[in-house]
């Protein structure tokens, strides 16, 4: 049988604070955010259980990775709640971050092989520069503000072009 968590076992939130590393502001929003919970003293005060550590720490692993807090709680609501996940239980949601950082390393690939025509000049150019305006489709079309002159947009998801002559 479990023994039952006594007081020592619950943090204030100064404590999980410190334990963490994160503001006591930034707590108050994840667990607004559901992304951790608390209970309440009969003075009605915040008491965390240590799991929260935990639970704080995979969200800020997450945005290291580049998850939103969003995708970090979907991501949490995979792993259990009353234990720390298993092998098994983290194997999927390690899985979905190997494709994160692999999709962000390509990106990384890219805009290092693009700053290579940069570097040494600075010029930081609305119309050639790929650093500063790094998808800038419109540019092939010349110079000005394309798409207000006419020049037809790329379609959207939808697949109705729009032009600003409509
Ligand atoms: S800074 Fe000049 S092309 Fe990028």
């Amino acid at each position: 049988m479990v023994p039952a968590p006594t007081s020592e076992d619950r943090l204030t939130i100064g404590q999980l604070s410190q334990r963490s590393g994160l503001a006591t502001s930034a707590l108050r929003y994840y667990e607004e955010l559901g992304l951790i919970r608390s209970e309440r003293t009969v003075g009605g005060q915040r008491r965390y259980a240590r799991a929260a550590l935990r639970r704080v720490a995979f969200v800020r692993a997450a945005q290291r990775v580049g998850l939103s807090l969003e995708e970090a709680g979907a991501a949490l609501a995979r792993l259990p709640v009353d234990h720390a996940p298993t092998a098994k239980e983290w194997a999927p949601v390690a899985r979905s971050w190997q494709h994160r950082i692999d999709d962000q390393i390509a990106e990384l690939q890219v805009l290092r092989r693009k700053l290579g025509g940069c570097i040494g000049c600075g010029c930081l150019s609305l119309r050639t520069c790929t650093l500063y305006n790094p998808d800038d489709v419109a540019a092939e079309h010349g110079a000005g503000a394309r798409y207000l002159l006419g020049d037809e947009q790329p379609a959207p998801a939808h697949g109705r072009t729009v032009t600003h002559r409509e």
